[in-house]
C-alpha cells in the first residue's frame, strides 16, 4: 500500500491539490491507496504532554495503525513555508514517533515532492525532510520532486499541467518498485 501525506493543516492548500492528482495518478496506476491529509485531523495530539504514547489520542494511533504501519511506500506531499516545511508536519512526524514509530517506517521507502509558489519549489526543505526520514529509517528515493510556481500549473479545476503530472508518475512508479 501506497500511503500519500498531504503536509499542511492549511484549508484549501495547493498542496492538497497536487496530493489528490498524486492520489489520482497512483490509482490509474493501479496502485493501492492511502490519504493522510493534515487537514482533516484534529490538532489535539498537541500539547506539552504528548510524548508519551499513553497521552496521544485514541483516534491517531487507529489512523497509525490503518494508514501508516501496513503501508509499503509513503509520498510526502510538502508546502514550503518559511524555507523549509511546516511546523504541523514536523509535530505530526513528532507525534507518532513516539507510538509504534519502527512499525511505522524503519525499512520502508518514501518519495518526497515540494510545492510552492516561489522559485525554489521547496528543495530545501525536501532536503530537511529527507533528513528527518533518514532519522527514523525510512529510506527516501532519488528524485524528489520540486514544483515551483505551482499556482501556475493548476487549473480552474484543480487538475495539473501535463509535465507536472507526468513527473509525478514517473516518481511514484520509481517508488512503487523500490
Ligand atoms: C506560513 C507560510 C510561509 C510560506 N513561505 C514560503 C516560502 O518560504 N517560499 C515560497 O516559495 N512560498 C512560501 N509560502 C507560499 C507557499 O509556497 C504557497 O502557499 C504554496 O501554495 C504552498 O503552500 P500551500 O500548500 O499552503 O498552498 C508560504 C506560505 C505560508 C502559509
Amino acid at each position: 500500500m501506497l500511503t500519500i501525506i498531504s503536509g499542511t493543516n492549511r484549508t484549501g492548500s495547493n498542496t492538497r491539490k497536487v496530493t489528490q492528482n498524486a492520489l489520482d495518478i497512483a490509482k490509474a496506476l493501479g496502485v493501492e491507496t492511502d490519504l493522510i491529509d493534515l487537514a482533516d485531523l484534529s490538532s489535539d495530539f498537541i500539547h506539552n504532554q504528548q510524548y508519551n504514547g499513553d497521552n496521544l489520542p485514541d483516534w491517531l494511533k487507529a489512523l497509525q495503525e490503518k494508514s501508516l504501519i501496513p503501508a509499503h511506500h509513503f509520498l510526502i506531499v510538502s508546502p514550503e513555508y518559511n524555507g523549509s516545511i511546516p511546523g504541523y508536519l514536523k509535530l505530526f512526524i513528532d507525534a507518532i514517533s513516539v507510538y509504534r514509530l519502527k512499525e511505522c517506517f524503519a525499512g520502508k521507502r518514501a518519495a518526497l515532492v515540494g510545492v510552492a509558489t516561489g522559485r525554489a519549489g521547496n528543495l530545501r526543505g525536501l532536503d530537511h525532510l529527507s533528513s528527518i526520514m533518514h532519522h527514523i529509517g525510512c529510506n527516501v528515493i532519488p528524485g524528489s520532486l520540486p514544483i515551483s510556481k505551482v499556482t501556475s500549473l493548476i487549473n480552474k479545476e484543480g487538475k495539473l499541467d501535463q509535465g507536472t503530472s507526468d513527473a509525478i508518475k514517473v516518481l511514484i512508479e520509481k517508488l512503487v518498485k523500490a
